[in-house]
């Protein structure tokens, strides 16, 4: 299991600064990575949510939602999947593209580089991130990993494609770790994230993702950096927060890790109004009259 831890009416990309979003024309609202940097000078917090369709982007981006992460936790969420490893690079772009037609307003779009969609070597990871950009219209990538992959960090930045690092417990690696704990915890080990954050840093991310860390190492590297760290598991500090929807909005019940706060409880108004829809049929009480022609 991960970490667990429109019509196109689509806004011009105008690298509008965040300063400007509250009061600007509509078209220069599109979160960008410019937005990004100038929200972590202002102190003000980066809001960024896991959507893998068309329906809940729309709804994520009419409330305000930041960034749009279309996570490979879509093999656990979506496909059922216990670990991150199966969903493949095709089925990510299929689910980047319908969570790109849903936002017509604000939020940017990162798609999650799958496990074997980048190992191989930096050329194929850039080939890669290069197909997800130009057949999702997805405003960046993300791809885990720490000096192992600067490389191919500064290969896709050189070339214009925003990048999102992931530090810290990296799901793609569950079978090199064997457990979803905490990272960080030893001395020796939170001086390698810090490292792997410098490193990334300096290869050209412009976030960072720290899953499930202690809160303070959280905080020293979001000092330490000036690209922004987006949290899970990572404490207060950092300069923003992700959840996957499906444990915000209490869809998933199994999966109870002290780091999600549950917003909704969805899945009990789901088996409700399916209970009621099914007695409803059964009784012969739907449709009625006036649902009927
Ligand atoms: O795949 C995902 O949903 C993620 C987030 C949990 C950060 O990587």
């Amino acid at each position: 299991m991960k970490s667990r831890t429109k019509t196109t009416t689509a806004r011009p990309l105008t690298n509008g600064s965040a300063s400007s979003i509250a009061n600007a024309p509509a078209e220069t609202r599109r979160v960008t990575t410019r937005t990004i940097r100038e929200m972590k000078k202002r102190g003000e917090k980066v809001t960024m949510v896991t959507a893998y369709d068309f329906t809940f982007a729309r709804l994520f981006d009419d409330a305000g939602a930041d960034v749009l992460l279309v996570g490979d936790s879509l093999s656990n969420v979506i496909q059922g999947n216990e670990t991150t490893i199966p969903v493949t690079l095709d089925e990510m772009i299929y689910h980047a593209r319908l969570v790109v037609r849903g936002v017509r307003e604000h939020a940017m779009v990162i798609c999650d580089m799958p496990f074997m969609s980048f190992q191989v070597s930096v050329e194929e990871g850039f080939r890669n991130a290069g197909r997800i950009m130009k057949e999702t219209g997805a405003g960046g990538i993300k791809i885990e990993g720490g000096e192992r992959v600067t490389d191919h960090v500064r290969r896709m930045s050189e070339a214009g494609i925003p990048v999102m690092g992931h530090l810290g417990l990296t799901p793609q690696s569950i079978h090199q770790f064997g457990t979803y704990r905490t990272r960080g915890i030893t001395k020796d080990e939170a001086n390698r994230i810090k490292q792997d954050a410098k490193a990334l840093q300096d290869a050209g991310v412009f976030a960072i993702v720290l899953e499930k860390v202690p809160a303070s190492l959280a905080k020293e590297i979001t000092e330490m950096l000036t690209v922004s760290t987006i949290g899970i598991g990572a404490g207060k500090h950092c300069d923003g927060q992700v959840l996957v929807m499906h444990d915000l909005l209490g869809l998933t019940e199994e999966f109870h890790p002290r780091f999600v706060r549950r917003y909704a409880t969805l899945a009990e108004t789901v088996r409700t109004a399916i209970r009621k829809y099914d007695s409803d049929i059964k009784k012969g009480r739907f449709p009625n009259e006036s649902e009927s022609y």
